[in-house]
């Protein structure tokens, strides 16, 4: 996670750097901090969100050479000596690292015998005494950062400012850096938002790269020391798309672009999709994988693959995956989902499928992310920057692409872009001002709840799990899906008199058992919502949803997102960065 920015360049590098690191906030807002070369390097850092600071309140001049940091702690608690960028001995360099440098116990212990002396409790401070140990034997300053960065364990990306040499070092091996090339100018950062108000070229560093920047960039192999050339890439998104505009919050506007984003996702190349297809009907032994909404968004996938193209498909969460290793063999084949493409457990789980020479396939919103890269065929959701932490657009996206595999797996492409095709207009529909206007109010009227279950079966236990999800994260009310039933085994004994349940009741062959669950609980005291085409009498209080047959994930989440939301704003929390969470979680 941390959000990383570098700037040198001919405008204010503070501003930049300030700039960027608002747009990549959701990757850890515990504290923040900015390093500007001015004759000197100056660092102001503090605890608390980025999102706060103006530049006139940050006290910095004028600089042409910046670096900063938004951070998510890991290594050390929250507070303005841990916060980065950290400066070396005599201040003549400041680094940033967004990562986790596994070894850093054994590093610390190793730098101490030496005679260094410690100031903070985190990892990235090993990284610099390490560089400055290196410098002892090399003099040169890109050199020992090299040298000290492949002693490290983990997956990092360092970026640090040099005081003698005006320029930038920075390295990547695991974890996102990109460098954006301007006029004269050229911004390094984790992701594509802080560079798109300054240019659409880039260069996505690989892993094992290094860039130096000064009037011009370098990009090195460090393991070989060598030069490379490195293909510069346009970026298709616009600015326009990652500002929040008249919405108060990125997740309404996220939830409400689903008007056309599932008909963006839709926009394929046929010959790609039936080549995925291929793959997957090929393969001996697939495996869905992703963490969080994107790994609901797999195990979903399981039962679509299986009704519409009689093929077993396996789930698992991207940190559990690299457990099935001993099943992996070369005819394996990983479907990795994920928004940001850069979320360390799946790129594990794609590592555990290389080293057995297995493939992958990838459903991923970032270009050029490192899944994408790691993989053999990748469908991009073209949704454009996905901001609020909570997933929403690229949840339905990802739905409705899986399905869409499984349709072409069956040989049914033409029928499943007809079917999702009209699924996406009735997802529009569904999105007019009285629809939101009865969650809020349902939102008003269960904001106290202190506990939410959701029960699903079939493909919607996927979404009764992605449901509570959603509910936890930004309401903070603590919300469990379950299967139906599994109810019976243990978790009905929780039930209480007017405890909110939300039955997920698709118009499927899930249907009556579905009924008899909600049943159930409602014998026991819960309140029940309907989430169904069909309003029934179980239900206390019933939200109308299409009826769209195996597509049912997609309108049925799309109701709870919005309640989950407005649960949010109605307990005065902000749904965009719900604590403790951050919407890139590039640590294991
Ligand atoms: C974090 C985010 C979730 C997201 C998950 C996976 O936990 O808060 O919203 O679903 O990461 O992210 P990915 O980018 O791989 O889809």
């Amino acid at each position: 996670m941390c959000g990383i920015v570098g700037y040198k360049g001919k405008k204010n590098g503070c501003e930049v750097v300030l700039k960027g690191l608002k747009d990549l906030e959701y990757r850890g807002y515990d504290s923040w901090g900015i390093a500007a070369l001015n004759g000197d390097i100056r660092i102001v850092k503090d605890v608390g969100k980025i999102s706060e600071i103006s530049l006139d309140n940050l006290g910095l001049e004028h600089s042409e050479l910046a670096i900063g940091h938004t951070r998510w702690a890991t290594h050390g608690g929250v507070n303005k000596i841990n916060a980065h960028p950290h400066f070396a001995q005599g201040e003549t360099f400041a680094l940033v690292q967004n990562g986790i440098v596994e070894n850093f116990q054994e590093l610390r212990g190793e730098l101490k015998a030496k005679g260094h002396q410690f100031t903070t409790e985190t990892d990235t401070e090993v990284i610099v005494k390490l560089i400055e140990e290196e410098q002892k034997s090399n003099n040169d300053l890109k050199a020992a950062t090299i040298s000290a960065f492949n002693k490290l364990k983990g997956r990092n990306a360092i970026v640090l400012i040099d005081k003698e040499t005006q320029r930038i070092i920075a390295i990547k091996d695991g974890s996102p850096l990109m460098l954006g090339i301007g006029e004269n100018e050229y911004i390094l950062a984790s992701d594509i938002s802080p560079l798109l108000s300054h240019t659409k070229q880039v260069i996505f560093l690989d892993d094992k790269e290094a860039v130096v920047v000064n009037d011009t960039y370098q990009i090195f192999d460090i393991v070989s020391g060598e030069e490379k050339e490195k293909k510069v890439q346009t970026i298709d998104w616009d600015v326009e798309q990652a500002k929040k505009g008249e919405y108060p919050h990125f997740m309404l506007k996220e939830i409400l672009e689903q008007k056309h984003t599932i008909k963006q996702a839709l926009v394929q190349d046929p010959e790609l999709i039936q080549n995925i297809a291929k793959e997957i009907n090929n393969a001996f032994g697939v495996y869905a994988v992703g963490c969080g909404t994107a790994g609901k968004v797999c195990l979903a996938g399981t039962y679509a693959f299986s009704q519409i193209a009689g093929k077993h498909v396996n789930f698992a969460f991207g940190s559990e995956f690299p457990n099935f290793h001993h099943f992996i063999t070369s005819k394996s084949l990983l479907m990795a989902v994920s928004q940001s493409g850069e979320t360390a457990d799946t790129l594990e789980a794609i590592e555990t499928v290389k080293d057995k020479h297995g493939k992958v396939i990838s459903l991923v919103n970032v270009m050029g992310s490192s899944v994408m890269r790691q993989s053999e065929y990748s469908l991009l959701l073209n949704n454009g920057p996905e901001i609020a932490v909570a997933s929403t657009k690229a949840t339905t996206s990802q739905l409705a692409l899986m399905i869409l595999l499984a349709y072409a797996s069956a040989g049914r492409y033409d029928e499943g872009m007809k079917h999702l095709n009209e699924v996406s207009d009735k997802v529009g529909e569904m999105l007019g001002e009285n629809y939101l206007s009865s969650l809020k109010e349902l939102a008003e009227q269960i904001k106290g709840s202190s506990d939410i279950y959701i029960i699903g079966r079939g493909i919607n236990y996927a979404m009764a799990l992605e449901a509570a999800i959603k509910i936890q994260e930004v309401s903070y009310i603590h919300a469990e899906g379950f299967a139906g039933g599994e109810l019976k085994h243990g978790p009905i004994a929780l039930i209480s008199q007017g405890m909110p349940c939300i039955a997920l009741v698709a118009n499927d062959e899930t249907k009556a058992d579905m009924l008899s669950n909600a049943m159930e609980i409602k014998s026991r005291g819960g309140y029940i919502i309907g989430v169904s085409p069909e309003n029934n009498e179980i239900f206390d209080y019933w939200i109308k949803v299409p009826d769209v047959g195996i597509a049912s994930p997609i309108v049925n989440i799309v109701p709870i997102q919005l309640l989950a939301y407005y649960l949010s704003v109605a307990r005065g929390i902000d749904p965009d960065k719900p604590r403790n969470l951050a919407k890139s979680v590039t640590v294991k």
